[in-house]
């Protein structure tokens, strides 16, 4: 057996998952729904979700893989051999969600190289508003099966990077975190610099920061918090598995997971400062809406080109936001490969690197659907099934898998091994894995199914019904059965002389 991988330093492991927390769900998803919601109120309950529910959870998630030194499959195991399907379901998951999100990189690298086209369009918010249409050729309808060759390189480029990120596993992820999660808050200061300095600034920083508290009666202000917390932190989805596997024993998982939960939600409140004053300063406050992608490719683009009355400026500033979209995006990509494949080399005993190339020529190949002009279309119902029913699933099956069959103090006692100050208190993480988060994340999840059924009669976004089934539903059953399949395949193999490794717990 080779040795496991391991972090260069203490640091470098919190980069790499800061790096994964910090994604575009930070600047698109995080400043829309805070305007949707009362803004500051939305802070306010954001964090009480991240205190009772995502830190504990992000603190078992580390402590138990690194105590196994194994991925999610083989740590849920290690858990209680019955709950390996759980393993296979977040591995599973985080392998469909991958395949969308490299195309969304592939588009921000698309919009990144083509934004010297801003330059052009001073003052002209209609042509900036369809410049990603225009380049990208997808419509938003089930409709088309072309691939750009602008965005085919894109896709190539996002997966050659994404490739050589974690070629080496822990060692590579190591040398890039340090450029990859710095970058993209110096870029995010200088954009903030220029919103803030822009008269009608303050007119939008009053909408993300005052609290609304008439929003706390809305009940999907708690929705939409929990569910942001959970995407935000890369909980759930494998990731946060296999980057605690490759800790060392000295590691502060409680003070670490601290500082993960709170620089997250730290560059999400920049990225809003960072919105916010900009929409005030261009007069577009209006036009902030929930919806990432839109906020983006759309939105955005037409702020870009009223910033200033001077056209190359604007393209540098439209350059500037593409690049730190491209910083924010790749450690989040490439941390879900590295949870995928770390997971199934771990299963099968594969060599790291060969699974690595597979999950990515794999991956690659399947997120060409999401390059044709239906690609967007694809997208969305894929993206609304992986994260509002698969995520919220198999996050209830953890916590009961972990709070109610196997011994949360053993857990715990790991958690607090390398501590000296802070101490995390036995009742607030058995309160939150066993009770809190479960009842928040049915809540969640009847909430979304009340959603597609009651109010929109079982269908989501209009899209056709027979597309609904194939990317939605069969996709979240193969999620759900892959880890009964793959038992098929091992009691095979095992009749050929394949041994499981037994996963202990040991004391
Ligand atoms: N946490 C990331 C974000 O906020 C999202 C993410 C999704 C990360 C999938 C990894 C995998 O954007």
């Amino acid at each position: 057996m080779e040795k496991r991988g391991q972090w260069g330093s203490r640091f470098t492991f919190i980069l790499a998952a800061v790096g994964s927390a910090v994604g575009l769900g930070n600047a698109w998803r995080f400043p829309g729904l805070a305007a949707k919601h009362g803004g500051g109120t939305f802070l306010l309950v954001y964090l009480i979700a991240m205190v009772v529910m995502g830190i504990p959870l992000l603190m078992m998630e580390i402590s138990i893989s690194r105590k196994f030194r194994k991925g999610a499959i083989e740590s849920m195991r290690g858990i209680n051999k019955k709950a390996e399907f759980i393993g296979w379901a977040a591995t599973s998951n985080a392998f469909v969600i991958v395949c969308y999100y490299a195309v969304v990189f592939a588009w921000v690298i698309l919009m990144f190289v083509n934004s010297w086209q801003f330059a052009g369009m001073t003052g002209n918010s209609e042509k900036a508003a369809g410049l990603f249409f225009e380049l990208s050729k997808t419509t938003g309808a089930i409709e088309g099966a072309d691939i750009p060759g602008e965005v085919l390189l894109c896709t190539l480029v996002a997966w050659g990077l994404i490739f050589y990120c974690i070629r080496n596993g822990a060692s590579s992820v190591s040398k890039v975190v340090k450029f990859t999660v710095f970058a993209p808050v110096i870029l995010l200061l200088i954009m903030a610099v220029k919103g803030c300095t822009m008269s009608g600034a303050m007119d939008g920083l009053k909408v993300f920061f005052i609290p609304d508290f008439s929003a706390l009666a809305d009940p999907s202000l708690w929705v939409d918090a929990v569910g942001q917390v959970f995407y935000s932190l890369s909980i759930m989805m494998a990731i946060m598995f296999a980057y605690g596997s490759y800790l060392g024993d000295d590691a502060n998982i409680a003070m670490d997971a601290v500082i993960i939960a709170f620089s997250d939600m730290a560059i999400s409140v920049l990225s809003g400062i960072v919105m916010f004053s900009t929409m005030g300063g261009t007069g577009m406050l209006d036009k902030v809406t929930a919806s990432g992608i839109a906020t983006a490719f759309i939105v955005y683009p037409q702020a870009i080109v009223n910033l200033t009355n001077i056209g190359w400026l604007n393209a540098v500033f439209g350059a500037i936001f593409y690049l730190m979209l491209i910083t924010l995006a790749i450690d989040s990509a490439f941390s879900i490969v590295e949870g995928v494949s770390a997971a199934v080399a771990d299963k099968f005993h594969l060599k790291p690197k060969t699974v690595t190339i597979s999950v990515c020529a794999i991956c690659g190949l399947i997120s060409l659907v999401f390059t044709t002009q239906a690609g967007l279309a694809w997208l969305d119902i894929v993206d609304n099934w992986t994260n509002q029913i698969n995520l919220i699933l198999i996050g209830i099956l953890e916590c009961i898998a972990i709070g109610w069959t196997f011994s949360l103090k053993k857990i715990l006692a790991e958690v607090n091994r390398n501590t000296k100050k802070f101490k995390t208190p036995y009742w607030w993480f058995a309160y939150s894995i066993k009770f809190v988060s479960p009842v928040l994340l049915t809540a969640l999840f009847v909430w979304n199914m009340i959603v597609l059924f009651g109010q929109n009669g079982g269908s989501y976004g209009g899209y056709p019904i027979w597309a609904q089934i194939v990317a939605g539903w069969i996709v979240s059953a193969l999620v759900f059965v892959s880890g009964f399949i793959a038992k098929a395949v091992i009691n095979k193999k095992k009749k050929d002389g394949f041994v499981e490794d037994e996963v202990v717990w040991k004391e």
